[in-house]
């Protein structure tokens, strides 16, 4: 005779959602300190207070990315900074200073609460810069 067992089988679904990635875990060959030296850096500064090599010839004058916060009363505004980075709060009309950054817009994404408590998929890379902006703030 044979005993025919039934294992109850638990499936631990909670921590896999097809692609996400952990918050801190980078997956890209950038991190956002580097896409800022890189893609931000020639017109923002290395600092970020909008002394790159390129802001003498531009016709308005970058930003100084140290002082976002200040500028909005002590609070980082997170979700606007990365809709500037995106480009589409312009939506690439004429006179549009800033670059649109298609590099940034791929590869994996993440869930970002940008304050109105709606979980959005977001860019990685996206997310990478719009925190190390975060990072120089009053610096
Ligand atoms: C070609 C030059 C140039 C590059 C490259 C550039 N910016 Fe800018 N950026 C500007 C200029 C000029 C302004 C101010 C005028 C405007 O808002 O368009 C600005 C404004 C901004 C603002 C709005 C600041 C505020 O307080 O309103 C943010 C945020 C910003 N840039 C982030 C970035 C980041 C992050 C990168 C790199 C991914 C970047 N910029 C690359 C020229 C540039």
């Amino acid at each position: 005779m044979f005993a025919v067992r039934f294992f109850p089988l638990v499936l631990g679904l909670a921590a896999c959602v097809p692609g996400q990635v952990p918050p801190g875990a980078h997956t890209g060959a950038q991190t956002g300190a580097q896409d800022f030296m890189t893609l931000c850096a020639p017109c923002h500064g290395t600092s970020g207070k909008g002394d790159g090599e390129m802001a003498p010839g531009l016709a308005h004058p970058p930003a100084d990315l140290t002082r976002i916060s200040a500028r909005h009363g002590g609070v980082f505004p997170k979700a606007y900074v990365m809709s500037k980075i995106w480009g589409y709060e312009k939506g690439g009309a004429p006179g549009a200073l800033m670059p649109k950054f298609a590099p940034l817009m791929e590869g994996p994404t993440v869930l970002v609460d940008t304050g109105d408590g709606i979980q959005t998929p977001t860019p990685l890379r996206l997310v990478e810069i719009a925190t190390y902006v975060e990072s120089i703030q009053g610096k």
